[in-house]
């Protein structure tokens, strides 16, 4: 039997969904790209204007690649130029010569030369353009390659996970280069992207180049943005939401896209798997529990080690839970009374800081799953989640194990604890 003949709409439905919710892959198009007008506008300024550079960080997750993603496309046909935007990753093992070997890669130069002889003909000869480069590559010639490049189109080279990058002195190189195609006036654009809480995590001497350089912090998404993601995809399916259940998304994402997707996937399949092309409320609850399975695996290791214990009636999961909803700083930063009010609201027992402070020690140390850093000197100590998708994975679990209800979520959703960077 031939696979379309047993491929049922509703079969088919659910692929699609796979395709357009894909909480695993950065997002290519344009049509399911939610928001984030202010990023895309401060970086096309910076592609426009002669002499800028851009620099974009944030949290882990909050769309960066996604967003590089969709920039070429933004740029296709524009009158006069043509844009080449190479996007590559770095990593641990890279210096200044393999980043830029990386970027050249895949570029072809072409040039018309005389044959030999007597009346010959011009022939073309192609090179592949990391060829022609020396063994160890220098910021002179990247701008002279560069500058050469400018003659046909306007490369734009995009170095992603910046923050990898372990050797310091590429960070410092990288800041000659974008001081030099400044200085040089070079029509090229260099766009680092990382995980930081600041440029100074990602480029030390940025101070000598702060002019030539367009800094985009990448906020979490606000709720219309991550409710957009939700509406965009669903339309792409014939399918809506109501108004219940997508409030429930964007409370659950914490300004997260990737939590966005993952819970819009498994609750427009459950919404598929009743015949309806509405998602409700009752969906997301099965959408809730499907997504806990499918998390990151180190998130879900990470919460097994930290609430494993042998003596009956601990607390710790209870006391993590309590973590998750406390309210933060701007960094996210939390102290032990912030835990006190939602552990007493979650447990309904009236524990005070005596009762919970060990767990929080343990909790930042490793035999707990290290999900907790810990700052700042006695009687100031602040904890901060590790990772941004620690918290709305225990929310999640929480609700999962009863120790939390819908209606606890919307009040919870309402005091999201997080606040835009
Ligand atoms: N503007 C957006 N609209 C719709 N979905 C988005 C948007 N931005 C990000 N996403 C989705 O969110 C998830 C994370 O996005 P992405 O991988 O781009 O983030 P990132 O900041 O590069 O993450 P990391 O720090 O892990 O590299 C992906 O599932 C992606 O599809
Ligand atoms: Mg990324």
């Amino acid at each position: 039997m031939l696979i379309e003949a047993i491929m049922t709409d509703k079969i088919q439905l659910a692929f699609d969904a796979g395709d357009v919710f894909t909480p695993g892959s950065p997002i290519n198009a344009l049509d399911l790209f939610a928001g984030r007008s202010d990023q895309i506008e401060a970086i096309l300024n910076a592609i426009s204007q002669r002499g800028y550079h851009a620099i974009l960080y944030g949290e882990r997750g909050v769309g960066k690649t996604s967003l590089s993603n969709v920039l070429s496309q933004l740029l296709h046909g524009r009158k006069n130029s043509k844009f080449l935007l190479p996007r590559i990753n770095c990593d641990a093992s890279d210096t200044y010569t393999s980043l830029w070997r990386k970027q050249f890669n895949d570029i072809i130069v072409t040039e018309t030369r005389m044959g030999i002889g007597f009346n010959a003909d011009q022939i073309e000869v192609s090179r592949r353009l990391v060829d022609t480069l020396p063994e160890q590559i220098t910021p002179d010639d990247v701008r002279r390659t560069l500058e050469q490049l400018s003659k046909g189109l306007i490369l734009v080279p995009i170095f992603d996970e910046f923050d990898r990058v372990r050797q310091n002195y590429v960070s410092t190189l990288m800041a000659d280069t974008i001081k030099m195609l400044s200085d040089y006036s070079v029509p090229a654009t260099i766009i680092l992207i990382g995980v930081a809480d600041s440029v100074d995590g990602l480029i030390g001497e940025h101070q000598s180049i702060e002019r030539a350089l367009i800094q985009i912090p990448m906020p979490r998404m606000s709720g219309s943005e991550t409710g957009q993601i939700v509406t965009n995809g669903l339309t792409r399916l014939r399918m809506t939401i109501n108004n219940e259940a997508l409030e429930e998304i964007i409370g659950l994402s914490q300004g997260l896209p990737y939590i966005t997707h993952l819970l819009a996937l498994y609750s427009s399949k459950a919404a598929i798997a009743r015949d309806s092309k509405v998602v409700e409320s009752s969906d997301v609850d099965i959408g809730i529990k499907a997504s806990l399975g499918q998390w990151q695996q180190s998130v879900k290791s990470a919460y097994y080690h930290a609430t494993k214990s042998q003596q009956p009636g601990h607390i710790y999961k209870e006391v993590l839970l309590a973590c998750a909803v406390a309210a933060t700083d701007d960094l996210g930063y939390f102290a032990a009374a912030d835990v006190r009010e939602p552990l007493r609201h979650i447990t309904g027992k009236p524990y005070d800081i005596p009762n919970f402070a060990r767990h929080l020690k343990e909790l930042s140390q490793p035999g707990r799953g290290e999900m907790l850093s810990r700052t700042g000197e006695k009687r100031r100590i602040r904890y901060r989640f590790e990772s941004p998708l620690l918290r709305p994975y225990i929310i999640m679990r929480g609700f999962s194990d009863h120790l939390l209800n819908k209606d606890d979520m919307k009040v919870l959703a309402l005091t999201a604890p997080y606040k835009k960077v």
